[in-house]
């Protein structure tokens, strides 16, 4: 089965003459292990398809099934839960916490998970070691580049070892040479069996990905496949 199995997903914003259609019935599966990328015009949907597939919102129709538990009978414990374990989301605006170090920032995932303390150091040692930041530990945001933060938002996504990880525009604040640092760790994270679901504007950055899922005023209007440049010896999750 499918890691991720939705059908007819639609997301209706407000109501009424305020109703706002943002995904409109959408179909499809995602494979553990694979790297898919979706793109779309502004307003396409692709935000709030992301949101729900990632577990920070619920549709307003249809099914998903996430590794085989359909995610409509979940209470919000139990989905806060999954989404803890299983998600780790990275946005285009870092959402780091403002006066916070690293270590503090990587640590906020761990305050919600019922890991024991004494196992943090490691963890959180281990996460910021990925994204190549040990030497900035107990630095605050202020103190990082923008795509240090971004790096630093990565390990706080790592932090609980999650099967999926839901990118929202990561490179889209970030100038050419660290958006390029951070699509060669996407590509790490999947080479080691995350997997990744990664939304982008750029065509050549969607590249980077297996497959292509394109929307349109909330329809799925394409799924292709992305030539492979190369070959990964993959495992997956
Ligand atoms: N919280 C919200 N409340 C009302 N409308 C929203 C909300 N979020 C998104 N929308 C609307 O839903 C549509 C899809 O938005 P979004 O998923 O953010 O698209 P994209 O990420 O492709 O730009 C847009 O028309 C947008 O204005
Ligand atoms: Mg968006």
């Amino acid at each position: 089965m499918a890691l991720i199995q939705i059908a007819d997903l639609t997301k209706i914003y407000g109501e009424g003459a305020a109703a706002t259609p943002a995904l409109a019935g959408v179909s499809c599966a995602v494979e553990r292990g694979e790297y898919v990328a979706v793109m779309g015009p502004s307003g396409s949907g692709k935000s709030t398809f992301l949101h729900i597939l990632g577990l920070l919102d619920r549709p307003t129709s249809g099914s998903y099934v996430l590794d085989g538990a359909s995610v409509a009978e979940l209470d919000d414990d139990v989905l806060a839960r999954l989404r803890n374990e299983r998600i780790g989301f990275i946005f285009q605006q870092f959402n780091l916490l403002p006066r916070a170090t690293v270590r503090e920032n990587v640590q906020l995932p761990l305050l919600y998970s019922n890991v024991p303390e004494r196992e943090w150091p490691a963890i959180i040692e281990r996460a910021v070691a990925r994204v190549g930041l040990m030497q900035r530990m107990e630095h605050t945001r202020a103190q990082l580049s923008g795509g240090e933060q971004q790096r630093v938002a990565i390990a706080r996504a790592l932090a609980r070892d999650p099967q999926i990880i839901f990118a929202d525009e990561p490179t889209g604040n970030l100038d050419s040479a660290s958006g390029r640092q951070v699509m060669e760790l996407l590509e790490q994270l999947h080479a080691d069996g995350h997997t990744i679901m990664l939304i982008t504007h750029e065509q050549a950055t969607a590249e980077h990905a297996q497959r292509i899922l394109r929307l349109h005023d909330g329809h799925l209007e394409s799924d292709t496949r992305v030539a492979q440049r190369r070959t990964a010896a993959q495992f997956t999750r």
